[in-house]
């Protein structure tokens, strides 16, 4: 598999607080290097704080790091993101605040295609009917909908623009167990040839939907792991959440 994304040495560190003139920083991410192959669904795995939210933001173009390199498709991120505008996309976990609760549901999915120009109304139908909503829907609110469908709008606004690689950061962590099934098997069903980063702490559901999963500890990637591989997990954080999933004991 080729190299869709390849990330070297990354590093990132945080101003700590104390005051508008204190210049101490924290590091987040110390030496971070991974490769996503094109097409591949890889997890991001790593306690609470450790910084997959950050990865995920420098890789949209969201937020800046301090050194290291990001090459897409071998080309340097941002001129990437520049030539290639909407190929990039994300699903967050919060989808209350993704959206504009004033706006209609066909308005909030049409949003980045009308954006680029596109013409955006006709292509709402078809989009509500790949993430298994009715399209009488597009009609209403953000209230008027159960957080499962909220979710599924997300997903629908996300590929909209055909994105090439989607990130799902905690996509599905703020959802009934029941309703998690659901959009993991909306998102697996989605595949094809895009390439998704999904990151989680939930080790099952990474499984489910990933055949390689990596392994964040201490601002680096203490372990790549494919499924048939995750017995043998030497890094701490691995061992920690595979011991806490029943089906791997
Ligand atoms: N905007 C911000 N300003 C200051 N510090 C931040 C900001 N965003 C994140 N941090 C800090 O950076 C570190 C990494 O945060 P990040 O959100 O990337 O972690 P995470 O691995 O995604 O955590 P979680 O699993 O809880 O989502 C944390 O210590 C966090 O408190
Ligand atoms: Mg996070």
């Amino acid at each position: 598999m080729s190299a869709f994304i390849q990330v070297s040495h990354l590093a990132k560190s945080r101003r700590l607080p104390g005051g508008f003139f204190s210049n101490r920083r924290r590091p987040v991410l110390r030496d971070v290097s991974f490769e996503i192959g094109r097409g591949e669904a890889l997890a991001l795995l790593g306690p609470s704080g450790e910084g997959k939210s950050t990865i995920s933001r420098i890789l949209l173009g969201l937020e800046e790091h301090d050194s290291g390199s990001i090459l897409i498709e071998g080309v340097e991120a941002p001129r990437w993101r520049k030539e290639h505008p909407g190929e990039m996309s994300a699903v967050f976990q919060d989808y209350t605040s993704s959206s504009d609760p004033r706006w209609s549901i066909g308005r909030i999915i049409a949003e980045p295609l009308a954006v680029r120009g596109e013409k955006a109304d006709k292509a709402v139908p078809g989009l509500l009917a790949r993430v298994g909503l009715a399209a009488e829907i597009a009609r209403r609110r953000p209230h008027e909908l159960s957080g499962g469908q909220m979710q599924r709008v997300c997903i629908a606004r996300a590929i909209s623009t055909r994105p090439r690689f989607i990130v799902f950061d905690e996509a599905v962590s703020s959802l009934d167990a029941s309703v998690q099934t659901d959009i993991l098997e909306l998102i697996a069903g989605l595949k094809g040839d895009m390439t998704f980063l999904f990151i989680t702490h939930d080790i099952q559901a990474a499984a489910f939907l990933c055949p390689r999963l990596l392994f964040l500890e201490g601002g680096s990637i203490a372990e790549s792991l494919t499924l048939s591989e995750l017995r043998n997990a030497r890094s701490r954080c691995a061992r920690e959440l595979i011991d806490s999933a029943l089906p791997f004991r």
